[in-house]
């Protein structure tokens, strides 16, 4: 059945949500999800459900079914849907579909993303393999072509694809501020208390982020585009909610937001040019400076005192650290490299079946 079909069904069945269903799983939760809990039995089909997505998807990662719904369910606990009772959060059934989709999502990720080897459990040692896989992560550059050849239309694909995390930015992160203790913990309040304003609501870089897109000429509203966007970009925000949710990958989420505070200042100075070039004022760069000065600053807190210093307070967590920093490097590889791809092509990044 094709994506467009599901379109039409999910309009009917579903107005709570921003966007559409991409196929039978997805369809089914928001149609679930859209009732009242208590007025709604726990449904029966839905592990069956799991199962038949996960049978019908070549590739997790790239399944739009499975991201969407991955996407839906993490949504329960953000609170990204205001029709949705927050009595679904717990729902027993609503966990373990969820459960199910991470396992597939982990070991798919797990087998296919190549993980250096271990440092010693030494602050220092993991803040080196952390800097090593970051610098040597130069695959095509999205940055370099924004920065020099990007149209204005492009340049607005590009934010409708990152506002799918960035309208969020920093939430993933925070999940794992309770489950550290000592410098750890410490170090992730200290870059989470800049990415949150520092108490200036309108500092908040999520915020900064919604200015950019209004003063360019987009909806700030979250959710708006995710229709628009296609599976490895909700793949990119559901394994940082995935890592974040789950205590047992508490050294992922540490090392993934390493991985990605250490290769945003370079690219986000890039991506402000790219704006400048088309004669887009501070309104809309503003949140790209920001990230170069910021960045510059989290990247060493991020390696040193948060990565380092778990590697080295819990050394069983350090295979993490480093897993979750390589699968950050990868799965924003691969969203990048699909709009890179489309944009070398001549096409458009964003979904075509609406
Ligand atoms: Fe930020
Ligand atoms: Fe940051």
């Amino acid at each position: 059945m094709s994506a467009t079909q599901y379109v039409s069904l999910s309009t009917e069945s579903s107005s709570a949500f921003p966007m559409a269903a991409r196929g039978p799983l997805s369809h089914k939760l928001m149609t679930v999800l859209a009732d009242r809990p208590e007025t709604t039995p726990v449904d029966p089909g839905l592990s069956e459900a799991v199962g038949a997505a996960l049978a019908a998807a070549d590739s997790v990662v790239y399944d739009d079914d499975v991201q969407l719904s991955l996407f839906v369910l993490y949504g329960l606990h953000y609170g990204s849907f205001a029709g949705i009772s927050p009595e679904w959060e717990w729902q027993p059934a609503l966990i373990g579909a969820r459960l199910e989709l991470e396992r597939a999502f982990e070991a798919e990720l797990r087998s296919t993303v190549a993980v250096p080897a271990l440092p010693e459990p030494t602050g220092k040692a993991v803040a080196k393999t952390l800097a090593e896989i970051t610098a040597a992560d130069a695959g095509p550059s999205l940055s370099r072509f924004v920065a020099k050849k990007a149209t204005a239309e492009q340049l607005g694909e590009f934010l409708m694809q990152r506002s799918v995390y960035t309208l969020r930015e920093a939430d993933p992160h925070s999940w794992a501020i309770p489950r550290l203790t000592g410098r750890a913990k410490a170090a992730l309040v200290e870059i989470q208390a800049d990415e949150y304003g520092g108490g200036r609501p309108a500092r908040m870089h999520a915020e900064i982020f919604a200015t950019t897109m209004r003063s360019f000429g987009l909806d700030a509203e979250y959710g708006r585009y995710v229709d628009d966007v296609p599976a490895i970009t909700l793949a990119s925000l559901n394994v940082m909610s995935m890592f974040g949710l789950n205590r047992r990958l508490l050294g992922a989420i540490v090392g993934h937001l390493a991985a990605f505070e250490m290769t945003s200042s370079i690219p986000n100075g890039m991506y402000a040019n790219g704006f400048r070039r088309l004669g887009y004022g501070t309104d809309v760069t503003a949140y790209f400076d920001e990230h170069v000065a910021a960045d510059a600053v989290h990247e060493q807190i991020a390696a040193h005192d948060l990565a380092g210093a778990l590697g080295e307070d819990q050394p069983h967590l350090v295979a993490d650290i480093v897993f979750g920093a390589a699968a950050c490097l990868a799965v924003d590889g691969w969203a990048g490299a699909h709009i890179l791809d489309a944009w070398t092509a001549g096409t458009s990044s964003l979904r075509s079946e609406r």
